[in-house]
């Protein structure tokens, strides 16, 4: 039996930063429904799926969980299942075809509508909306819940440079950005419900319209706030100013996600990417000379086509030159309607995965490196949950590195630590007691 009136729900997001923060205010929307969150997707009356479309793993995941939900009908009710984020916006109608027990697809630009489109599903009519509306969909969703001491704001959306290998310009559309006054409201509001750590997305984040810079400085001047990151940027974009706000604004972490992906120059004009290795070398250089103990971190592709032996050492040569502090490293994959799936040159799989093991070997050694130069000094973690062991509680350094340490301080405290020890995925830190005045 199928539900047709669903009481409580869960919303399951996949993928980048941007997906996880929509999937928030879905919640936001349904809980202003009246409708209850449920932990566990298990025992919930609509499941969101919100769905990644950016590699093939990620999309494939979609279809095996509608299958897993559908089972629960052989049990018991079925859940109303709704598909959101990048795959519905990718696939459309396709999505029930293939999978008829789907009751909703909503695209990224359009789940401000998901209201109505439960309302419809109620019903049992078919409800399907990835339209692009002219008028962002950010002017209607309800004001933003709690949500601990790190939160995400969406400040720019899409993107107009249409790397060849890449689904996000199609999935998420054209570039737009927030107003200034909307993402300030939004900022303040999240302090007011205790965040202390904001972090500005936007798949551009750093073309924000009204420069970036500038509305990291406007966030500085946030009393309660503590910290302000941003990600994800691109080469091209990095302004004189946004480059100066790493040397001058004090909560401005020294992190920075620079994606490269790959470090030869003929395959990133086969990417599209309209930077050079060089160009990219030389900004990280007047960062570094603007914040000498930035931590950089990147992204990287493997096995584009074409790509030979000789062009994947360029990215290993790339990597060893610019020393990464954490970094992400994918396979090629070829996504249905971007110009690179055409490509001839096709690199074969076995081929893809043996470079990918050699470059995140060399990754993995930098950032334990990296970790292991962090031992002995002083600095701050930002409180932001509990760890395994009871008194013990994990955070974030500057460097955005986990840190572990015994506490009686809060989630959502600032303390200062000592790193006392470093493996490859966190710190260990010891709180430094000050002396009273
Ligand atoms: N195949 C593999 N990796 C990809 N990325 C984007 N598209 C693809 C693709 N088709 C990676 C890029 C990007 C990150 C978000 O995902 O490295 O920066
Ligand atoms: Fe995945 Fe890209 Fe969509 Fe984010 S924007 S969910 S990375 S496809």
């Amino acid at each position: 039996m199928k539900i047709r009136d669903p009481k409580t729900f869960h919303v399951k997001s996949f993928g980048c930063q941007m997906n996880v923060y929509d999937g928030g205010r879905m919640t936001d929307l349904l809980e202003a429904e009246g409708l209850t969150a449920a932990t566990e997707p298990e025992s919930a009356d609509l499941v969101v799926l919100n769905t990644c479309h950016i590699r093939e793993k990620a999309a494939e995941k979609v279809y095996s969980d509608i299958g897993r939900l559908m089972k629960r009908g052989e049990k018991g009710a079925q859940p109303m299942i709704a598909v959101a984020g990048c795959v519905a916006q990718a696939e459309g109608s396709e999505i029930t075809r293939r999978a008829p027990g789907v009751d909703i697809v909503v695209g990224p630009q359009a789940y401000h509508r998901l209201p109505e489109l439960v309302a419809k599903a109620r019903q049992g009519k078919s409800a399907l909306d990835t339209d692009m509306p002219l008028i962002s969909k950010f002017g209607v969703l309800p004001k933003r819940r709690g949500q601990g001491p790190c939160a995400f704001l969406t400040v720019q959306e899409g993107c107009d440079k249409f790397c060849t290998y890449c689904v996000v310009p199609y999935t998420r559309g054209a570039e737009v950005s927030r107003p200034r006054e909307a993402i300030l409201d939004e900022a303040r509001a999240l302090v007011e419900m205790g965040a202390r750590e904001i972090i500005l997305l936007g798949q551009n984040v750093n073309a924000w319209q009204g420069g970036l810079d500038a509305l990291i400085r406007d966030l500085d001047a946030l009393p309660g706030l503590q910290r302000i990151r941003y990600t994800t940027s691109h080469p091209n974009d990095m302004s004189e100013g946004l480059i100066r706000a790493h040397a001058e604004v004090g909560k401005l972490m020294p992190y920075l996600h620079l994606p490269v992906q790959s470090g030869s120059d003929r395959v990133l004009r086969a990417m599209n990417r309209s930077h050079s290795v060089a160009g990219y070398v030389e900004v990280i250089e007047r960062v570094r000379a603007a914040r000498p103990d930035i931590a950089i971190s990147g992204d990287f592709i493997v096995g584009f086509p074409g790509e030979t032996e000789a062009e994947f050492e360029e990215t290993l040569e790339l990597v060893a030159a610019v020393n990464y502090a954490q970094a992400y490293s994918f396979k090629y994959s070829a996504r249905p309607g971007t110009p690179a799936a055409e490509m001839d040159g096709q690199v074969p799989d076995d081929v893809k995965a043996e470079r990918l093991q050699r470059l995140q070997a060399l990754l993995n050694a930098q950032q334990l490196a990296f970790n292991r130069g962090t031992l002995g000094k002083r600095t701050t973690v930002l409180l932001e949950r509990a760890g395994r062991k009871p008194g013990q509680l994990v955070g974030k350094s500057p460097w955005l590195q986990s840190v572990h340490l015994e506490t009686a301080a809060q989630i959502g405290d600032v303390v200062e630590v000592e790193i006392v020890g470093a493996g490859p995925n966190s710190l260990a830190g010891a709180e430094l007691v000050r002396a009273a005045a």
